[in-house]
């Protein structure tokens, strides 16, 4: 394998008597979107300022393009486009106003410079409005300015850090696929949320960190096989739902009957899908009529309550 965008390994740091971050360490490749998932006190920011090289570790490493960073290091961090949470830019002039002060400080100049501002601007759909003051924007146009930013000086991995949080449904989908682009025209992507539904979506790989730890790590199919998560399998019946739930008895031991009702059952299985034949193949058998059938795979949520015992959300 290529040697990854960005490694980190053993990543720890103290805040006094707390240990906001405990041996962190995974890896990016190009055209790779790596979400880090966790509630909100989980150590995610605390992670990537130490990755970005804005923030000392107490232990651990960071590598980008095989170059190590530190809170010294201008050339490998030059190599990272770092987007906040919080907005980091200068409410009272327009975006490009905004981009061509970042880009200065990146050593951009001239019409490379103009250029640059232009695409990055095309890229989070904000050329038509580039010349209006930032306090004017919306929360998400705001976001997508500052991602702007992030990405003038051309870096190899982007880390972003709840970009979506406070943002109207219509710029998170903006921002959602946007990421989503970049990571697909080669850039390594570091996404931090504490929604699971964004990291189901957006993300190839996943790691979920919760008290400073990472738990778990993998794709969202690795994730949920791991716990030994299962499918719900919905079955809406017009006729005798008892029937139809001894029917599916007799098709594999495996299958768990959860709920048994008027209008229809459910069952829980592994791989549910391959099931769906047999179930309605029981259910002529027996003329019963079915009126709805949906296989609901585990998701994340699961996987998160399974590990630590407690919900995600907030
Ligand atoms: N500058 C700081 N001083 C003391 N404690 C901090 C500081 N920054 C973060 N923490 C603590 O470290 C833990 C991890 O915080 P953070 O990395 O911000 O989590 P997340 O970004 O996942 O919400 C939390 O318990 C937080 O209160
Ligand atoms: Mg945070």
């Amino acid at each position: 394998m290529a040697s990854p965008v960005l490694a980190c390994e053993g990543l720890t740091k103290r805040y006094g008597e707390r240990l906001a971050v405990d041996g962190v360490g995974f890896h990016i490749g190009a055209g790779e979107c790596y979400g880090l998932l966790g509630p909100n006190g989980a150590g995610k920011t605390t992670t990537i300022s130490m990755i970005c090289g804005l923030l000392d570790s107490d232990g651990g490493g960071v590598r980008v393009e095989d170059e190590p960073v530190t809170v010294r290091s201008l050339r490998a961090k030059g190599r990272i486009g770092y987007v906040p949470q919080d907005i980091a830019l200068y409410l009272d002039l327009g975006a490009r106003e905004n981009l061509r002060f970042f880009g200065r400080l990146y050593g951009l100049k001239g019409a490379a410079l103009d250029e640059r501002i232009d695409a990055v601007l095309a890229i989070v759909g904000l050329s038509d409005r580039a010349d209006e003051r930032i306090e004017r924007y919306s929360g998400g146009m705001k976001r997508r300015a500052n991602i702007a930013a992030g990405l003038l000086h051309r870096p190899a991995l982007l880390v972003l850090d709840e970009p979506t949080v406070g943002v109207d449904p219509q710029s998170r989908h903006a921002i959602l696929e946007t990421v989503r682009s970049l990571a697909d025209d080669g850039m390594a992507v570091l996404y931090t949320t504490h929604y699971m539904e964004e990291a189901e979506r957006l993300c190839d790989r996943l790691g979920i960190i919760d008290e400073g730890r990472l738990i778990a790590e993998g794709t969202r199919r690795e994730l949920v096989a791991n716990v030994g998560q299962r499918d719900r399998i919905r079955i809406g019946v017009a006729g005798d739902a008892a029937a139809l739930a001894a029917g599916c008895r007799a098709i594999d031991p495996e299958l768990e009957l959860v709920v048994v009702g008027d209008g229809g059952i459910e069952v829980l299985a592994t791989a549910g899908r391959r099931l769906l034949a047999p179930i309605i193949q029981a259910a002529e058998t027996a003329a019963i009529e079915i009126t709805g059938i949906e296989v609901i795979e585990p998701d994340l949520e699961a996987v998160f309550l399974h590990l630590t015992g407690k919900a995600l959300r907030d």
